[in-house]
This record gives C-alpha cells, structure tokens and sequence, in this order.
C-alpha cells in the first residue's frame, strides 16, 4: 500500500465528473488499498478516487464502524434531513454547516463488482453524500449554509 498525494480544491480534476469503474482489477484493488491508507493517516472519514488524481467513481469511508468501500454508488432513497458541520480532505482547515438527508439507501458495487445495497444514517449518510458529490466533480463547500470558526 502507499500513501497518494491528495489534491486541493483549485485542482480541476476536483471539478471533474468521474468514468464509471468497468475492470474489478487489481490496479481497482490497489487504488483502493491506498486511499484507504490515505484517508487514515490524514484522519478523513470518507476519500474519493478524484481526491488522489484518479477520475473514477470509487471511494472509500470509514466512520468508525470499519472500512466501506462504493464503486459506482447511486442513492436510491433519501428521507429526513440532518445539519452538522462538515470538512474535506481537499480543502484543510475548512469547515461548515451542512445539511443532508438524515438517511438514505446505496445501491453500490464491491471491489469484485458484486452488487450490493446499503442503508446510512447520520454520520454515515453524511459521509456518502459528500463522497458521492466529489465523483460528480462538486465540494461540499457549495452547500454551506455556515462557515464555523476552528
Ligand atoms: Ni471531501
């Protein structure tokens, strides 16, 4: 495994919109493995593929209930509405309120390109959608209501 370089918002691959994943390879497997490894040594709960360079919808999050990993996630269902504060990797030191729906469902793949559906809530659902906006090239700094003090 290897830690990558994470990219910071003025970089356009940020603003990009991410390939659907196609090849459960290992090049997939070892992306995975590292952002994972990145996402951990900066303390992040949630890294995206374009995040480390690599425009593919993939990303990785761990909340504190262990590592999920999302290739080509869709939500399916959204309900409730949560508002907390929320920061990013790509841009350090920067955080604001925002809101999210309180709880959603996932339709993903696995890194064998098995289907799967997840059901989220608080935290992680917060966790998903901000790491599903990054493979639609969007930050989370667009949805803002509120710009906290560190
Ligand atoms: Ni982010």
């Amino acid at each position: 495994m290897a830690i990558r370089e994470i990219r910071t918002k003025d970089d356009e691959i940020l603003h990009k919109k991410c390939k659907e994943v196609k090849a459960f390879d290992e090049r997939l497997a070892v992306l995975l493995d590292d952002m994972y490894e990145t996402m951990q040594l900066h303390e992040g709960v949630g890294l995206a593929a374009p995040q480390v360079g690599i425009l593919k919808r993939a990303v990785v999050i761990d909340v504190g209930g262990g590592k999920i990993e999302l290739i080509n996630p869709e939500i399916i269902e959204e309900s409730g509405s949560q508002t907390g504060p929320e920061g990013c990797l790509s841009v350090p030191g920067v955080w604001g309120e925002v809101e999210r729906p309180n709880k959603i469902k996932v339709m993903a793949q696995d890194r064998n390109g098995r289907k799967f559906a997840m059901e989220a809530e608080e935290l992680l659902a917060r966790a998903v959608c901000h790491e599903c906006e990054h493979l639609d090239g969007k930050l989370f700094l667009e949805r803002v209501t509120r710009f906290l003090e560190q």
